[in-house]
């Protein structure tokens, strides 16, 4: 059976875009009471707990993302996934797991394993290792994880997701087992150049500022690993380490491991700065789609520029949960 057409879609024939039947295609916001997803500027967003709790698209396009992202930060930090020591881990948990494919890796790397992965959109896929699933859940709400459990209470890059630090490192810490460990993966909100080649009016600059203003508008902490440490501190984790890894952008490094990485990192950065940046300069910021996509448009033209040297930093910050704390 065909379609039906909207009749009033044809009112005006001499028109032939939407715009003269009241949808503007460039920025039309549509939401869905089953689907629970916002589209909006070509892309879908999670809406099943609100809109502002995570600003970043769930679609394919930034599934793919996470998916090189995670293979970027692995080669990075040394073909690992993790730094705290584990041994035999009977219990893993994976705090705004994405697509999940850190906790897939893990759940392979540690059978003995059961590996839970969390998160407020599920995105994530149904074939996986036999001991590794995916729950729905707000990582700012009471988790219903009973205490003293894990081994391991993971998390990556969930910070522009975080409104209360304290809240997630408490649960955190409730959850791990005494003698077992928190890891959590964040970057600097900050791109580096140690050779002066990137001034201060470069566009990836610009894209960072307004990035920086969007979340703390927001009251979204952009965490440094003192920030981190001092939370696990506060709250009695011990033996805090804290690793660093550089993630150059563009194959411009002269050694091959770094180079493979900026390679890599030039075809992420053709998704990420419009997945950090578009719903947070429209929505928060107040820009049209046109501003914010210039913005980010601009951000990915200089690092196609092979005369900028530029990287990002990375870093894993664990601690231990003291034997004898509960
Ligand atoms: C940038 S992605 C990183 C995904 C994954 N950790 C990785 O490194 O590949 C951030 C993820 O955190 C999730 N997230 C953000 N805020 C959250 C919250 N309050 N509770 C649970 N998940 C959250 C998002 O839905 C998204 O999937």
């Amino acid at each position: 059976m065909s379609i039906e057409v909207d009749p009033t879609i044809l009112l005006k024939p001499e028109d032939s875009d939407y715009n003269s039947s009241g949808y503007d295609t460039s920025t039309a916001s549509l939401t869905s009471s089953v689907n629970q997803y916002l589209f909006e500027n070509g892309r879908q967003y999670h809406a099943y707990y609100g809109t502002d709790k995570y600003l970043q698209p769930t679609d394919e396009t930034e599934q793919d993302r996470l998916d090189l992202h995670h293979e970027i930060l692995r080669l990075a930090f040394g073909e690992t996934t993790h730094e705290a020591p584990l041994k035999e881990p009977h219990h893993i948990l994976d705090i705004g797991t994405g697509t999940g494919i850190w906790a897939i890796d893990m759940a392979d790397q540690y059978p003995m394993a059961e590996v839970i992965g969390t998160d407020l959109s599920p995105i994530q896929p149904s074939w996986v290792p036999a001991n590794c699933r995916f729950e729905v859940d707000d990582a700012m709400a009471v988790w219903t994880y009973q205490s003293d459990f894990f081994d391991l209470v993971h998390s990556r890059n969930i910070s522009s997701g975080v409104t209360n630090w304290n809240h997630l490192i408490s649960e955190m810490m409730r959850c791990t087992k005494p003698g077992g460990y928190v890891e959590l993966g964040e970057a600097d909100i900050d791109i580096y150049c140690d050779d002066g080649s990137m001034k201060s009016d470069n566009p990836l600059k610009v894209y960072i500022g307004h990035l920086r203003s969007a979340l703390s508008a927001m009251q979204r902490t952009s965490p440094t690993t003192t920030f981190l440490e001092n939370l696990l501190k506060e709250a009695g984790f011990e033996d805090i380490k804290t690793v660093q890894a550089k993630e150059p952008i563009g194959p411009w490094a002269k050694d091959p491991r770094m180079k493979k990485i900026g390679a890599m990192s030039l075809l992420h950065s053709e998704t990420v700065y419009e997945s950090y940046g578009m719903a947070a300069f429209t929505r928060v910021l107040g820009m049209g789609e046109e501003e914010a996509r210039n913005i980010c448009n601009g951000a990915v033209k200089a690092t196609k520029n092979k005369n900028y040297h530029v990287y990002g930093v990375h870093y894993r910050v664990c601690g231990r949960k003291p034997v004898g704390k509960n």
